[in-house]
């Protein structure tokens, strides 16, 4: 059976209730905005596109039933439920830019009537899902000339189907490498500690018949000294105009690993995860979690970002779904993002 990480079915969100997995694989229909601050904030729902798709569909949802007169009062009611959706959770992204593209296209259509504003706005938030799913395909097909016959491949955290809608990002490429008769070998990190390479990667890399291998993080530096890792593919939450890149703590350990063996590290990430109005990985705010997540002892005080940075001279390269960019990165990050920019208005 084919998973959709996020869909809309029945008026309401359905996602996967990711922190179910891997025991059983459940489904959650949404119906309202409490609900779905909740399922980001638990990571019921998560990973950067995955939360950029939750949040559009989460505005439509929020004014779906609004009985504004007015397009003033309609702006009103979708500007709240973007605040409050943007608050569950600050790093990522695509969660800004899912809502940033909402508010958009309601001012580009404020002439309309309020139900054909309603129906526009579903259509965008639609359009998100779809265009991420063709924007998957693309890192998986363009990140995938990278890979060899037979690499070996780490990565950290989930960056696949489950932190986007049907594909992923930096499991994106290594399924369409698999696709191509590559067979491919992975290192799943555990990912302390709330598991998702342990609970999710692993999962889904082994329903797709993909070699992985779990590793706790701390084996990462044993594996490289050992010649047991070729590259190391990782997803992004937030890109800064530097190439600085914040994703799942533990990342920098690993591109610091990665450096010191000689092994080219990889960031996978669609444009939707770039943030130039951020100069450098300093401006990118990072989330604080629970301590309950690290330990239940009440008496020691604990250290729990979700979220590191890498700094770009870390990094290799960025696979994106508009091309490989490689260093200079504040230069060549501008030219892709603007050149984008501009076949899109053509
Ligand atoms: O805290 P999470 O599980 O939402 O963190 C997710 C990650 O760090 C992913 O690597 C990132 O969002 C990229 S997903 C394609």
């Amino acid at each position: 059976m084919k998973l959709m990480t996020i869909a809309w079915r029945r008026n309401k969100i359905r996602i996967i209730d990711q922190t179910k997995l891997p025991a059983k694989l459940a489904y959650r229909d949404i119906g309202d905005l409490g609900a779905l601050w909740q399922a980001i904030r638990k990571m019921q729902v998560r990973g950067a596109p995955a939360l950029g798709a939750a949040a559009a569909l989460g505005a439509y949802l929020g004014v779906k039933d609004v009985k504004a007169k007015t397009f003033p009062e309609f702006k009103k009611r979708l500007d709240e439920c973007v605040a409050f959706i943007g608050s569950s959770r600050p790093t990522a992204r695509n969660l800004f830019w899912g809502l940033e593209r909402m508010q958009k296209e309601a001012l580009k259509n404020k002439d309309k009537s309020i139900p054909a504003l309603k129906k526009i706005l579903f259509a965008e938030a639609l359009k998100i899902i779809s265009e991420d799913q063709i924007a998957c395909r693309r890192i998986g097909k363009i990140g995938s000339r990278l890979i060899k016959k037979g690499d070996s491949i780490m990565t950290v955290c989930n960056a696949g189907v489950l932190a986007t809608i049907d594909y992923g990002t930096a499991l994106g490429v290594i399924y369409r490498a698999e696709k191509q008769g590559k067979r491919v070998k992975v290192y799943a990190c555990e990912t302390r500690p709330l598991l998702q390479g342990a609970r999710l990667t692993v999962w889904e890399l082994m329903r797709k018949g993909v070699d992985v291998t779990l590793n706790c993080d701390n084996m990462a530096a044993a594996l490289m000294a050992q010649g047991k890792v070729d590259k190391v593919i990782a997803g992004a939450d937030r890109i800064a105009a530097n190439g600085d890149t914040a994703n799942k703590i533990g990342t920098y350990s690993l591109a610091v690993l990665a450096q010191h063996h000689k092994i080219p590290f990889y960031i996978a990430a669609p444009l939707s995860t770039f943030d130039i109005s951020i100069k450098s990985g300093k401006g990118i705010p990072i989330e604080q979690r629970a301590r309950e997540e690290v330990t239940s002892a009440r008496r020691v005080k604990v250290f729990n970002p979700a979220f590191d940075v890498t700094p770009h001279q870390l990094i290799t390269a960025i696979i994106t779904d508009k091309g490989i960019i490689r260093p200079p990165y504040i230069r060549n990050i501008k030219k892709l993002i603007s050149n984008d920019k501009l076949k899109m208005s053509k």
